[in-house]
């Protein structure tokens, strides 16, 4: 089957996003849910040389990121290749090349840790996998259940572990969790890290009920899985942009009010006027950092939880921890999350049909590079999808 082509999914793209981004010169302008688009190979044997892009350290920005041949890894006796079709881009492969990524790297590493795909051969005691499965890669692929622990936090694709911007690669068996039914690899890939970053904010410590608020910060890749898992589960949710264009989108996607955060410096006192009672939002999924933790703690419900997951605008943020306690809440730092979440996130993707905002333009393996400056410069909506043939 071409799981990239699953026609299912093509209303998402064509009713709601916008259709006048910029497009790079180089660009293919391409729709991972329209046919003939990408020829994805079924249970083909694994040539021996592919093509990937590997990133020297941290002292050259994006140039440190080049793209070359490799051999293809075997797979040892608890292992899986995979023939990578799709993978996405986060913040973090942006920041990690240029020193402002927090959590442990090791170099050279391939980069990316988004990825899906087809399982081309097992190793000899795989149990969990067979030829022809499809695939999405853990972010942490030591995080297989509970809560995070040092180890685990030391085993990121693309990190410390080599990624997934490459053609082909050998993951643990434990590494890697069955792609939802209703997905195209192009979709898939972006659970990896935004998908299941939002789950875990949402449901990893005090889970969402229906009814409640919830709060999300921009169009980005984790905002939009948030609005989305938010929806699904019968919240209403407040979402904030600094466009009126995106605005317009925001709406389309279900988010039942919409601020702009340039125009309205007090956004969190209007989000809280804008809750049943003015009581606040019961879950921020705050991703601005030191750019929105004020406003966030002027949003926030007695008793709520500020997921501390990004720093957008900044990392040295004014706003004390005492506010916790003034405003009687849980900030809570989210890192990614476990398979075991992953897997119950898959259950929700697929009992909701929920397809996540894939930004219309999809880049190839040999353009990474202008996808990170496109991701850099805030061009995009959503997640970037990478093509990977
Ligand atoms: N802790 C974790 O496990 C984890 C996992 C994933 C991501 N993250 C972090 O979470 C953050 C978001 O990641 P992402 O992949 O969703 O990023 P992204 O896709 O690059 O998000 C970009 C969007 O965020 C919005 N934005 C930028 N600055 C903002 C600000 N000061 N206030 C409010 N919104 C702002 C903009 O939306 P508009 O254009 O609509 O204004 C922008 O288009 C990053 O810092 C990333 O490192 C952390």
């Amino acid at each position: 089957m071409n799981t990239l082509l699953d026609s299912r999914a093509s209303h998402t793209l064509h009713t709601l996003i916008p259709t006048n981004y910029y497009k790079p010169p180089k660009q293919q302008s391409y729709n991972p849910f329209q046919p003939d688009t990408i020829p994805i190979p079924s249970h083909e044997m694994a040539p021996t040389t592919q093509k990937k892009w590997t990133l020297s350290g941290q002292d050259k920005g994006f140039d440190g990121l080049t793209y070359g041949d490799a051999a293809v890894p075997k797979c040892g006796e608890n292992e899986v290749l995979v023939k990578l079709n799709a993978a996405s881009l986060n913040y973090r492969d942006l920041v990690i090349p240029k020193g402002m990524y927090p959590f442990p790297l090791k170099f050279p590493v391939v980069a990316g840790s988004d990825g899906a795909g087809e399982v081309l051969e097992v190793g000899s005691k795989v149990t969990q996998w067979k030829v022809g499965d499809r695939v999405t890669t853990l972010f942490n692929q030591a995080h297989q259940y509970g809560p995070m622990n040092i180890a685990a936090s030391q085993s990121g694709l693309g990190g410390v572990i080599d990624g997934t911007l490459r053609q082909y690669g050998v993951f643990n068996e434990n590494g890697l969790v069955r792609s939802p039914k209703n997905l195209t690899d192009a979709e898939s890939t972006t659970l990896t890290c935004a998908g299941l970053t939002s789950w875990n904010a949402l449901y990893g410590m005090k889970p969402l009920k229906p009814g409640q608020t919830v709060l999300v910060q921009g169009t980005g890749g984790v905002s939009m899985f948030a609005l989305q898992f938010a929806k699904a589960a019968g919240a209403i949710v407040i979402a904030t942009t600094s466009s009126a264009e995106k605005a317009e989108t925001l709406k389309k996607l279900g988010a039942d009010h919409v601020i702009n955060y340039r125009e309205d410096a007090n956004w969190g006192q209007t989000a809280k006027a804008l809750t049943v009672g003015n009581v606040g939002v019961d879950h921020i999924i705050e991703v601005g950092g030191a750019g929105t933790m004020e406003q966030s703690m002027q949003a926030i419900k007695f008793e709520g939880i500020i997921s501390v997951i990004g720093f957008l605008g900044g990392a040295e943020s004014k706003t004390s921890v005492i506010q916790t306690l003034s405003n009687i809440c849980t900030a809570r730092g989210v890192y990614v999350g476990s398979k075991e979440m992953m897997e119950d996130m898959v259950a929700a993707v697929e009992a909701n049909d929920i397809h996540p905002v894939v930004d219309k333009t999809v880049f190839g393996l040999d353009q990474v590079r202008e996808a990170y400056d496109y991701m850099w410069a805030q061009k995009h909506f959503g997640k970037i999808a990478i093509k990977i043939e």
